[in-house]
């Protein structure tokens, strides 16, 4: 049987008490805020696979083109015998990677859902059955400890999820990515680029009103997990361009006077007409701006690739 080891770094009750703080803290601020992550329920995923198969959604498609046309130039320059992949999910966009590091010993998908990394882990052992396969149950955005893998390390983090992080959590982000790196090893990071606005907008505001239901499912989970009186019909889905930012903003705005309850959390909250809670900062990048952020982290950027079209660009850093 082949090498599988599974490591919790998180309490079991983590998610539970981190998403009771993020409502209580988001819901009592103003403006009304909460953090993107809570989304992804197994419906909150589901709708995000949708999303990436969505015609207007195209950074999926634009990083699986880069990754497709450069997987051996990044497998080359990395030398990588430790892939790190964090926030992994499915792992699909991996194997372009994968397959192109044949020396590749050790795989180490960190993500906070247990089954999709088990899912994950299964299906790639069944193709390379000699492949390590050191899976982490944990939020990389707290600081990780790495198992003893063999160097050169590539830790990667694709999708453009970095732009979900507001600029001052991508420094501290960054700065715990850095101190997983040795000399020798890299950062592949994948970032949506800064392009017309309309473009942008419908990105986040399809025809077909998929992001809207992705929007409005944080209202379920909160529904479900804390047994909130919320009804996400009560709220329209709204996707702003912020120019300023470079960001995609998305929010709940009340479509009437509504009162959210949270008995658990003693919580009765009430939103005017009209009143708009943010969900969602996507930012967008320039290839300037990523070379900053990676210095002032102490990385520099080696490498930059985009799509022919130039909507979508992986990075690949080391430290400086
Ligand atoms: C998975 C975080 C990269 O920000 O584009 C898709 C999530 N939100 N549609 C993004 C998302 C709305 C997505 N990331």
């Amino acid at each position: 049987m082949s090498p599988f080891l599974l490591t919790r770094t998180l309490p079991e009750d983590a998610t539970d008490a981190a998403l009771r703080s993020d409502v209580l803290h988001g819901l009592t601020r103003t403006p009304k805020e909460l953090p993107p992550k809570w989304f992804y329920d197994t419906r909150g995923s589901e709708l995000f696979e949708e999303i990436t198969r969505l015609p207007e959604y195209y950074p999926t498609r634009a990083e699986r083109e880069i990754l497709a046309a450069r997987a051996p130039e990044i497998a080359a320059a990395s030398g990588a015998r430790t892939l790190v992949e964090l926030g992994s999910g499915s792992s699909e966009k991996t194997r372009y990677l994968l397959d192109a590091l044949p020396e590749l010993h050790s795989y180490v998908p960190v993500d906070v859902s247990e089954s999709a990394l088990v899912g994950a882990a299964e299906a790639l052992l069944a193709e390379r059955p000699t492949l390590h396969v050191h899976a982490l149950i944990a939020d990389f955005t707290r600081g990780l400890a790495l198992p003893g893998t063999p160097g050169p390390r590539l830790v990667a983090f694709l999708g453009g999820t970095i732009g979900n992080l507001l600029p001052a959590e991508r420094g501290v982000f960054l700065r715990s990515v850095r101190s997983l790196l040795s000399p020798g090893d890299s950062l592949l990071l994948g970032t949506d680029l800064v392009k017309d606005e309309d473009v942008l907008v419908r990105a986040y505001d399809d025809a077909a009103g998929v992001t809207a239901e992705f929007n409005k499912n944080v209202l379920a989970v909160i529904a479900r997990e804390l047994d909130a009186d919320v009804d996400p019909a009560d709220f329209d889905h709204v996707a702003r361009w912020d120019r300023g930012n470079e960001w995609i903003e998305m929010r709940l705005r009340a479509r009437h006077a509504v009162t959210v309850k949270i008995p658990e959390l003693d919580l009765v909250v009430p939103f005017e007409a009209g009143e708009e809670m943010r969900t969602e900062v996507s930012a967008k990048f320039r290839q300037e701006g990523v070379r900053k952020e990676l210095a002032d982290a102490d990385m520099e950027l080696t490498r930059w690739w985009t799509d022919e079209a130039g909507r979508f660009a992986l990075s690949l850093a080391g430290p400086r």
